[in-house]
């Protein structure tokens, strides 16, 4: 908790405390009318009801006002997003859930406490674009209704315990990429016509571990489709395979295996050269062995098990390139083993156990150091050619070879228990709390914990950690674009029974020992909702994430919940308590508030709520700094240590901190001596002192003591925008993300010049002034050089010219006085920036003069392709780049009267943004838990192809073997 203490409050502060509370109070007052559309409202409050364990701020009757976690709301204060992964939610889903008319996203995964069946009438979300229900405790079937959900691109309701038969309405879902109804008990037969085959958009047909019955039903395929994933493993499907498979060119992955199938392999399986695993073992299929010859992206092969025609060694043995793993145990194949199979291709194990093979076998001319295992048991084998090459696991158990040799290696069935991965530990062990774990970077705490599932992997080597490190980089990757995390950790890995590859995974905090609730809803949703989406060669995956709430997460946000109702209330009968008698009772009062502050913020972790709507983001907030002393700060920031330095810069350095009550803070520290410091210093600290914005920086506090002059801002964890733009953050900003960059820079300007009072003029933007936060909202900063302009009607001020060269507005330059327009221009110099990610002045050549005099609007992109930022991917769709670029240039018009004011830039931008496909309002103007990454936006979804500027489409990221 934080205390009081430490965040002593300077008396100078005292009366503008006092405003302080009157803007809470008067906030307070518009709150009690609730934000949230009765309607939502009244069906959150019913299911709220119905569930046990919900969120701990799940009190008021205002889920939209009051940013309850796990609740999105749009500009009108309607429900368009409910996001409650693994935090353990007891209860039944009602058809309340129908009158949430705006929903777009449902994400209930991982809470096995959720029970019953689904409500038919889900079927009237018409907006619904995700419904991801994996990993819950739903039964009975799958209502017809879910037919209507005709914007649904992702449905999964995976892992659950749906019975009866998929119905065909899912057929009327023409928008669906991802389909996953695998690891329930459905039965029936596979619809169609009406059914699947009219799913042309599909992706994905997750339907494995199921018992579904009847043939494959040929009609299901057809070259109109788009599958690349088909899993059908695990059931009970009989009949053959249906020769219209070779007409989905876009397939990579096959699951058939485990079922009852009968008849030959379609002949030309082989059409299909983008598969690379291909699983047909446990089945009775028939006829020829299937010839694979030419599929040259193939590395995992198991046809194990079935009943093919006797045959010799197939041609195709040694002749595919990307074999990591060959399983054909029991298939009648007879003849000598080619040597060359072995070195031809980045092969790791061979499994060909319980064939006729004969003669002599040649391991001799081995090269391939990740071969690891050759399993020829039961065969013909008549004598072995060792020499040198091979050393690692062979065994020949069962062949004549082994006759006379029981005591050869070779002959002995080696112990196979492979040791199992675990993510080492960088450090010397210490001892954690009995219910906290040792995180790989030496930490105590709360991991959030589950189990991944590899349904198909294209290799098979699982003790080589290459894999695992790997998973661990893309998983914390994923990760860390939305949450604080420390590190990953991956343990227990071992191939189950579906012939899933399954392991364990642990995710651990950054700078806390526990994840918040709306940390843990993020997490899991960027598993149930694939938004990480790991290296091709791991192939498809589910993830079963556990609740988090551990004993102590519950005492805690128990604690934090009923302060804020309690205090509330203190705060509301003060108010009138003061109303009646005046300024007395305000030193208590205001200390309660600070407290409650300083409550919410514990109870969300390190998320800052800000309220985006239009209400009351309009209203200038003042807002108390808080004063440290010097020993506060020192003690934040671990003395100021090399290990905590965030940045340098001319008027110092920036240190990370983290406050008692946990909050993360950023630490700017003026060199000594520094003169112009001192000015700046107080600019700041009264500027930010009376502005509040979501675009803008927040100040939490200074400290000016010791002749040191320090100021403690909310930490932004994404570093600048420069840094992004230049690759230096690790954040990619593809076209979409520098539109919402921008889109919040501009905003932030806007409230700066048209509704803070006095307007203000920033004097410095550029790119190292806005900040990204984990959402990657802008987040405009360094008001050192701010000015505000006093006097209205004149409009401008006299001042000395400060700014950064090349973002100067020559206006000012020329004739010394600062007007709004003169950020304009800065801001347009800016987004010409962000489409060339060069410095402005570059090698002599000025960014305005060039773009000017190379624009040529006759041709596409204006023909500006020279000065475009590689990044961007001249193959991606710019939506928008024409006006953006149009907007830019109006921007530096060399008379400020020519240059549009930053409301009309909003607009403009907001108008791009639309062109480009987005929804300007989808992220900003939302509540808590918006993601500039669109990976949260309910319309983009990352794996549905146009929305997330990954590279496109999903083979690129595929590791090559070589
Ligand atoms: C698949 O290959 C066969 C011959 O191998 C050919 O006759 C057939 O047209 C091909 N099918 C498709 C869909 O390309
Ligand atoms: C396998 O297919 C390839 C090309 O499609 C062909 O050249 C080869 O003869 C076939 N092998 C067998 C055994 O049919
Ligand atoms: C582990 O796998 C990687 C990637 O396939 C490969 O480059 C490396 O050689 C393998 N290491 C061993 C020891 O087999
Ligand atoms: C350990 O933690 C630090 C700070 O949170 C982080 O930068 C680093 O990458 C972590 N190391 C590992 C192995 O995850």
């Amino acid at each position: 908790m934080a205390s009081p203490s430490h965040c002593s409050c300077s008396s100078r502060l005292a009366h503008q405390r006092c405003l302080v509370f009157f803007l809470g109070f008067l906030t307070q007052m518009l709150v009690v009318t609730s934000d949230t559309n009765s309607q939502d409202a009244a069906a959150l409050n019913a299911l709220a009801t119905l569930w046990k364990d919900t969120p701990s701020n799940w009190r008021s009757s205002d889920p939209c006002g009051d940013n309850w976690v796990g609740i999105e709301c749009n500009n009108e204060s309607r429900v368009t997003s409910i996001s409650l992964s693994s935090l353990g939610l007891k209860g039944t889903l009602t058809g309340d859930i129908q009158y949430l008319t705006e929903l777009q996203a449902l994400d209930l995964s991982y809470n096995k406490g959720l029970t019953g069946g689904l409500p038919s009438s889900i079927g009237s979300l018409s907006k619904l674009v995700n419904l991801i229900l994996v990993g819950c405790s739903f039964s009975g079937k799958i209502p017809y209704e879910i037919g209507s959900l005709s914007l649904l691109t992702f449905l999964s309701l995976n892992s659950n315990s749906f019975t009866g038969s998929i119905p065909s309405s899912i057929g009327n879902l023409s928008n669906l990429y991802w389909l996953d109804l695998a690891d329930n008990k459905l039965s029936g037969t596979i619809p169609v016509s009406p059914g699947l085959d009219s799913l042309t958009h599909t992706k994905h047909f997750h339907f494995g571990m199921n018992q579904l019955s009847g043939i494959i039903p040929s009609k299901i395929f057809s070259s109109n489709m788009q599958l690349i994933h088909v899993l059908f493993d695990n059931n009970n499907l009989s009949g053959s395979i249906p020769p219209t498979l070779g007409l989905v060119k876009t397939l990579e992955v096959l699951r058939l295996d485990m079922n009852s199938l009968t008849g030959p392999v379609p002949s030309h399986l082989n059409n299909l050269t983008k598969v690379a695993e291909l699983h047909l073992a446990n089945n009775q299929l028939m006829g020829p062995l299937p010839n694979l010859t030419g599929m040259s992206a193939l590395s995992f092969v198991d046809m194990s098990n079935n009943s093919f025609d006797e045959s010799d060694v197939p041609s195709w043995f040694s002749t595919l390139p990307s074999l990591t793993s060959l399983y054909l145990e029991y298939s009648r194949i007879g003849g000598q083993i080619p040597p060359a199979i072995f070195n031809y291709s980045p092969l790791q194990t061979v499994k060909l156990k319980g064939n006729r093979f004969n003669g002599s076998l040649d391991v001799s001319a081995i090269e391939n150091s990740q071969l690891e295992l050759i399993d020829l048991q039961d065969n013909n084998i008549s004598s072995i050619v060792l020499g040198g090459g091979y050393s690692k696991k062979l065994i020949l158990v069962g062949n004549p070879a082994c006759d006379q040799h029981n005591d050869l290696a070779y002959c002995k069935i080696p112990q196979l228990s492979a040791p199992s991965y675990s993510t080492p530990q960088n450090c010397v062990p210490v001892a954690c709390a009995s219910d906290q774990n040792l995180s790989p970077n030496c930490t105590c705490a709360y991991p959030y914990t589950g189990t991944l599932y590899f349904r198909s992997p294209s290799y098979s080597d699982l003790q080589n950690t290459t894999y695992y490190h790997i998973l661990e980089r893309e998983l914390k990757a994923s990760f860390l674009n939305e949450v604080p995390v420390d590190s990953v950790s991956l343990n227990n890995s071992f191939v189950n029974s579906f012939d899933n590859l399954e392991m364990n995974l642990q995710v651990f905090p950054s700078g806390k020992t526990s994840f918040s609730e709306v940390d843990v809803s993020r997490l899991g949703f960027i598993l149930s909702n694939q938004t990480f989406k790991p290296t091709s060669i791991f192939g498809p995956f589910y993830f079963i994430g556990q609740a988090y709430p551990a004993a102590h997460e519950i005492a805690m946000s128990k604690k934090s919940n009923h302060l804020p109702v309690i205090i509330g209330a203190a705060a509301g009968a003060a108010a009138l308590a003061l109303v009646l008698i005046g300024c007395a009772a305000f030193v208590i009062t205001q200390r309660t508030k600070v407290k409650r502050t300083a409550e919410r913020r514990q109870a969300s972790g390190s998320w800052n709520f800000t309220k985006g709507s239009s209400s009351s983001s309009s209203i200038p907030q003042l807002k108390g700094a808080r004063h440290f002393s010097f020993n506060d700060i020192k003690k934040c920031t671990n003395n100021f240590s090399e290990a905590n330095e965030i940045g340098d810069g001319g008027y110092g350095k920036v240190y990370k901190g983290v406050l008692n009550n946990g909050q993360l803070v950023a630490v700017k520290r003026a060199q000594e001596g520094s003169t112009q410091g001192v000015l700046e210093f107080n600019t700041e600290v009264e500027l930010l002192s009376r502005v509040h914005h979501k675009n803008l920086v927040s100040l939490v506090g200074f400290c000016f003591d010791q002749d040191e002059q320090i100021l403690v801002y909310d930490y932004v964890p994404n570093g600048t925008l420069k840094e992004s733009l230049s690759g230096k953050s690790g954040v990619r900003l593809d076209w979409k993300r520098r539109l919402r960059v921008v889109l919040g820079a501009a905003r932030g300007l806007a409230y700066l010049h048209e509704l803070a009072s006095p307007p203000i003029v920033h004097r410095d933007i550029k790119p190292s002034n806005i900040l990204l936060d984990e959402n990657l909202n802008a987040k405009v900063s360094d008001f050192g050089l701010s000015k505000p302009l006093g006097d209205k009607k004149k409009g401008h001020v006299s001042t000395q010219v400060k700014g950064t060269m090349g973002y100067l507005d020559p206006e000012y330059y020329m004739t010394q006085q600062l007007t709004e327009k003169s950020d304009v221009y800065s801001f347009g110099v800016l987004l010409l920036e962000l489409i060339t990610a060069k410095k402005p002045i570059e090698h002599g050549r000025y960014v305005v003069r060039e773009v000017r005099l190379t624009m040529d609007k006759s041709k596409d992109l204006y023909g500006l392709h020279e000065l475009i930022d590689p990044a961007l991917g001249l193959g991606n769709r710019l939506g928008g780049f024409e006006k953006f670029v149009e907007l830019a240039m109006k921007c530096v018009e060399e008379s400020g009267i020519d240059r549009p004011t930053m409301g009309e830039v909003v607009k403009e931008i907001e108008n791009i943004m639309q062109l480009a496909g987005m929804n300007p309002n989808a992220d900003s103007a939302s509540n808590s838990m918006s993601y500039a990454g669109a990976s949260r936006s309910p319309v983009r979804h990352p794996y549905s192809n146009e929305s997330f500027d990954y590279s496109g489409t999903e083979p690129s990221s595929r590791l090559e073997p070589k």
